[in-house]
């Protein structure tokens, strides 16, 4: 039996990922800071350090996967955002690297966003990829409305790096992202419900197809990268954005 972690896994798209692998057989290990297998705040280090020591000890063999789930888009908690999306994603993946390199077909993916294409500090992406996040979390306080797209961007760029790594490509790990665009979960209902709020996200995500997305279906994409029959597919951020990335970004091949 194969054996997933998930982070964010008590709602959205982290639950919804539970719920599709479960549906194959897997044994998954929730991690969230509620309703969880793993209770643990991965936007400290601490957290993050008890989440590693859990999970090992629940799959000491080793895991077959792992969905780096767990996300806040906050506005008032820039500093927490970028803990939690990017160090949190980022300690996470690397923490379980050991755990992952036990099998056979192991295969991880991180959550991104199409927010990676708005506005962003340069400045903060760069303390996030350099491991800092005491300078990180300094520099997003002078520009805190960018810090979701900030996170999202770091975390992109971080997993071009790594997926080709001997640590991760190197171990036979396939590292590789999602970036939907917008998915009505908890994070965005009260923005859905938001007349203001849906003008504004109709000019971020101009879409080519009508309505958002449910979390179901970016479940059935993060299945499909779990589940993988290959070994070339890696290091890719992966848009499922109703057309976002190709309308924002039509030369970006
Ligand atoms: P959600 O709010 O439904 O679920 C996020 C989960 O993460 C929650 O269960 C929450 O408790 C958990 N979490 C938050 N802070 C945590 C912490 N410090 N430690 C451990 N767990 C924590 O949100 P959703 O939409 O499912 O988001 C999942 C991921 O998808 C996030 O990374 C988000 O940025 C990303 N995303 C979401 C989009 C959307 O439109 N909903 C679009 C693009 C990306």
């Amino acid at each position: 039996m194969r054996t997933l972690v998930v982070t964010g896994a008590a709602s959205g798209i982290g639950m919804a990922t539970v719920e599709r692998v479960r549906r194959d057989g897997a044994r998954t290990i929730g991690v969230d800071l509620h309703d969880a297998d793993v209770i643990a705040d991965l936007g400290s280090a601490t957290g993050r350090a008890a989440m590693l020591d859990a999970v090992a000890a629940l799959a000491p063999d080793g895991i077959d996967g792992v969905v780096a789930a767990a996300g806040i888009s906050a506005l008032d908690r820039p500093e927490a955002v970028l803990s939690i999306n990017y160090f949190g994603a980022v300690a996470t993946l690397n923490g379980l690297v050991g755990l992952l390199a036990k099998k056979p077909r192991p295969r991880a993916v991180v959550i991104g966003s199409t927010a990676a294409l708005l506005p962003s500090d340069e400045r903060t992406v760069a303390a996030c990829l350099a491991g800092d996040e005491t300078e990180a979390r300094a520099h997003i306080l002078k520009r805190p409305a960018t810090a979701y797209a900030s996170s999202k961007l770091a975390v992109s760029r971080w997993l071009r790096r790594a997926a080709i790594s001997p640590e991760w490509a190197g171990s036979g790990i396939l590292l590789n992202g999602i970036a939907p665009g917008v998915v009505e979960t908890a994070m965005t209902l009260p923005l859905l419900q938001d007349d203001s709020m849906l003008a504004l996200i109709a000019q971020s995500n101009p879409m080519a197809v009508q309505g958002f997305a449910q979390p179901e279906e970016i479940a059935e994409l993060i299945n499909y990268l779990l589940t993988f029959d290959g070994h070339y597919l890696l290091g890719q951020m992966i848009f499922c954005d109703g057309g976002t990335d190709a309308i924002l970004r039509p030369e970006g091949f």
